[in-house]
């Protein structure tokens, strides 16, 4: 018999502590701007391995403020991957940048880091937004030494990445979003994200002075702390020293962060579990299947695979109430980046992995049951 509940591709975890974390902050006397943000902050910085973090809106806001503080300027020419979610590229032409895609790696669906450096080389770029795309990080490290060859910065989008990790040449585990090799990084708490906070983001960096500017960007741009003002009249005194925005995250919602926080290292064990389940399970079926190199540590925002038969086997599953999902339509084929001269056909290899991609249910409550009877439709598509 086939059950009654519908499967989605990601989905939060809300937990008794959670809820009892979100009551405490709504009793307690700030509801924004309190000590909760930085504790949220600490709590992130320390689940990432990143010196600083500094809580925002959303990971659209924290992509903004990302770009702002990397100093893109009109007409500066900064490079990203079509294969993801449209904030990865409109950060840049938040700042009036220019955006140029490099196609992707069909083998990891990552940035090709060849053609990246093709393109650094001619002296025309001014940075890269990297994206681990799915949660299998980006080789950092390869990058960094490419973009200080060409003065290039980095900003590491790590929305479907906390808690993963690659190996560096030291042999050292590098987590996504540590700062030890992108500028800045950028997450977002949305609730198909490892860790939500219903809208939620988070910048991480390395750089005091950026996590500094950061703080002051999301709030205007106003600072009030004695050492930054210009001038100085008294307790009430404050200065607006470049044009900020209101994209704090509220002291609720950072309490939810913090609780969520806390489950993080499991929910990625478990994610990784479920992982290794899809791979023995759908390893004799006709798909192709995304499996990390050694000493990669995957943070499986999704679990993707690709079948020629895309279409037919999404309406399959969908008929069974299992809500796979397509990450993503390139993105230099949607309309508003067609106006701006982009066409079908520029990038091929994300053009073809749009056609055969399928995102299967992944997050950390999805029981064995659930996982089997996905399993067992996709075997009953395919045998
Ligand atoms: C790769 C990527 N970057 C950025 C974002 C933007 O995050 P948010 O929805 O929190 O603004 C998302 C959200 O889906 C994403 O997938």
């Amino acid at each position: 018999m086939e059950p009654s509940f519908s499967i989605p591709y990601g989905k939060q975890e809300i937990t008794d502590a959670d809820v009892q974390a979100v009551t405490e902050a709504l009793r307690s006397e700030l509801l924004t701007a309190g000590p909760l943000v930085s504790a949220f902050e600490n709590a992130f910085a320390d689940h990432v391995h990143a010196p600083f973090a500094v809580a925002v809106a959303n990971g659209t806001a924290a992509l903004h403020l990302a770009a702002i503080a990397m100093d893109i300027k009109p007409g500066d020419r900064w490079i990203t991957t079509p294969l993801t979610f449209a904030a990865s590229g409109n950060c840049i032409l938040y700042c009036g940048g220019e955006i140029d895609f490099v196609d992707i790696d069909p083998a990891t669906l990552l940035l090709d880091l060849n053609q990246v450096e093709e393109k650094l080389k001619s002296g025309k770029y001014k940075g890269i937004v990297a994206v681990d795309y799915a949660g299998l990080p980006v080789d950092l490290e390869l990058l960094r030494n490419m973009a200080d060859k060409y003065g290039a910065k980095i900003i590491e989008d790590g929305a479907h990445s906390p808690g993963g990790y690659f190996t560096n040449s030291k042999n050292e585990m590098c987590f996504c979003g540590d700062g030890k090799y992108a500028d800045a990084a950028t997450f977002s708490f949305h609730p198909v994200k490892h860790i939500t906070t219903g809208e939620g983001g988070m910048i991480t960096t390395s750089n005091e002075k950026t996590a500094n500017r950061l703080r002051i960007l999301r709030t205007h741009g106003i600072t009030r702390n004695p050492s930054e003002l210009h001038e100085n009249y008294g307790a009430w005194y404050m200065e607006m020293q470049e044009l900020g925005y209101n994209y704090r995250l509220t002291d609720i919602l950072c309490a939810l962060g913090i609780s969520q926080v806390k489950r993080a290292d499991e929910n990625i064990i478990r994610r990784r579990k479920i992982a290794e389940v899809y791979n023995h399970e759908l390893k004799d079926l006709p798909v192709d299947l995304f499996i990390p190199e050694k000493g990669v540590g995957h943070a499986y925002h999704l679990y993707v695979i690709q079948t020629e038969k895309r279409k037919e086997l999404f309406d399959f599953l969908r008929s069974k109430n299992i809500f796979v999902q397509v990450h993503y339509i390139p993105l230099h084929t949607m309309p508003y980046y067609k106006q701006m001269g982009f066409a079908k056909g520029n990038f091929p290899y994300a053009e073809a992995a749009y056609e055969k991609i399928l995102s299967l249910p992944m997050y950390p409550n999805l029981t064995e049951t659930e996982q089997g009877f996905v399993i067992d439709k996709l075997k009953e598509f395919f045998i």
